[in-house]
């Protein structure tokens, strides 16, 4: 499983990166909100920095601004990937930007069918929301798993990006579950990196090697 970072903050960007893990970046509205800059000036930045893919998300609701949103998207850089919402405009607008060869990412998934149908529409990606289906009551592990069950049984070659990441646990389980990408929060990323026998570890092998030295 590979691991994307589920931010538009170019400082968090730029740190993971460095850890040599990265493979791409998702953003979303509330997430370029919360930065307080111009949207396309932060993904032509984004994309100097990584040479991953990188999903901007569309805002219009309806296929035609959707399509005309994702081919000004597009033109930013070859690795970008529009971020299309799972509704019946979403399809349409996959369908053809798949056509004109733009990579998409079906975002906003919630269960089996809505992956089936992203993937036969087009799209390069798929995006279940696994937080936000427990967050209900729900388990977005069992989506996960459906997903991937389905998507291997009939050769469908879309990656399935496990996103709302909450934990630690939700990353090693959609690796067990089948996801291809876990889209990874920073702070989520840095928790992943951490134990307390590492911390434990290393101060008591400096403590050793000071009482010799
Ligand atoms: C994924 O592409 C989304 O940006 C993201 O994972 C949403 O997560 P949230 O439920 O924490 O907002």
């Amino acid at each position: 499983m590979k691991f994307f970072i589920d931010t538009a903050n170019i400082g968090e960007i730029r740190e993971a990166s460095a850890l040599g893990i990265l493979a791409g970046v998702t953003t979303n509205p509330s997430l370029v909100a919360k930065e307080d800059v111009s949207f396309h000036q932060r993904l032509q930045d984004i994309t100097e920095e990584i040479s991953g893919s990188v999903s901007a998300e569309v805002i219009s609701e309806d296929a035609e601004g959707m399509i005309e949103e994702g081919k000004e998207l597009a033109a930013i850089a070859p690795n970008i990937t529009v971020k299309v919402p799972m509704t019946l405009e979403g399809l349409k607008t996959v369908k053809a930007l798949s056509d004109l060869n733009i990579k998409t990412n079906v975002t906003l998934i919630f269960n089996a069918n809505q992956a089936l149908l992203a993937a036969r529409a087009g799209a390069s990606f798929v995006s279940p929301f696994l937080g936000r289906l427990d967050d209900i009551g729900h388990n977005g592990m069992e989506v996960i798993a459906a997903i991937a069950e389905i998507f291997d049984r009939h050769g469908i070659e879309t990656e399935i990006i496990a996103a709302s990441i909450r934990h630690p646990l939700h990353v090693t389980d959609a690796a067990l579950n089948g996801a291809h990408i876990a889209t990874v929060p920073f702070s989520i990323l840095k928790q992943m990196v951490s134990h307390p026998l590492t911390d434990k570890g290393i101060e008591k092998f400096l403590s050793d090697w000071n009482k010799q030295n």
